[in-house]
């Protein structure tokens, strides 16, 4: 079965916009993992907008529970993951004034400085995602770069599904490039804007073993609980 990763960024979100110290991300993660989560996602921004550097030390003293974080490729951003020590990292591109991840990294102009953090990472023996379009030369140059993994931007496919547009493009490039990825090596994730019907027609996709999702999952939780978004997914992947 395809692994779900839950992103429970916007917990602290919540928590965040009245400067409290509850909804618990901590409690989030524990709940993920009891209601069948594989890993727990955490995106440590720039702005620290939401999870934030105390967040992440406890969650990744959490026992028994696998860690994703995601950052941006800056020395700062490696710093704190080499002392964190999570068990995976998802390298993705960040901009301050933008709401969520808009697009997958640009690989031609950051490539120097993510070669070296992906070393880095992985000498320590953290497996190392990049977030990319689904695109077959980003997913060779992820693969020159020393990639462990892939994670293939599934935003604008949500969104031409959720506008019921044509979305048949979309997500035959993210097809090929998941089929091209395992071939020459590399483990394939997708993740962004997924919803119960897009992740439905994504796990389609053989060569994809893992989705990572947040803002879907903690909407739903509003109205059904996070262990029944969570259950609800489960399902959706069997
Ligand atoms: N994967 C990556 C790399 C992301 O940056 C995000 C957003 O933080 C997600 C998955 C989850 O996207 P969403 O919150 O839209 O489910």
């Amino acid at each position: 079965m395809i692994r779900l990763g839950v992103n429970i960024d916007h917990v602290a979100t919540v928590r965040n916009a009245r400067g409290e110290n509850y909804p618990d991300p901590n409690k989030a993660a524990l709940m993920a993992k009891k209601s069948g989560a594989s890993s727990i996602t955490i995106h440590l921004r720039e702005d620290r907008r939401h999870i934030t550097d105390k967040d992440l030390f406890k969650i990744v003293k959490l026992k028994n529970i696998r860690v994703n974080l995601e950052m941006a490729p800056t020395n700062k951003m490696l710093k704190i993951a080499l002392k964190a020590k999570p068990n995976f990292v998802c390298i993705v591109p960040e901009k301050r004034e933008e709401l969520t991840t808009e697009g997958g990294l640009n690989l031609d102009k950051d490539n120097f400085r993510i070669k070296k953090i992906i070393y880095c990472l992985k000498k320590k023996g953290i497996r190392t995602s990049l977030f990319i379009e689904p695109r077959i030369q980003d997913v060779g140059k992820a693969k020159k770069l020393g990639a462990d993994c892939v994670e293939l931007h599934t935003g604008k496919f949500c969104n031409l599904y959720n506008l019921n547009k044509i979305f048949f493009n979309e997500f035959i490039k993210i097809k090929k490039a998941a089929k091209f990825a395992n071939i020459i090596g590399l483990e394939v994730h997708a993740g962004h804007a997924l919803t119960y019907q897009t992740a439905k027609m994504i796990k389609k996709i053989k060569n994809i073993k893992e989705l990572n999702i947040g803002h879907f999952i903690i909407s739903e939780a509003i109205f059904v609980g996070l262990k029944q978004a969570i259950l609800n997914f489960k399902n959706v992947l069997k």
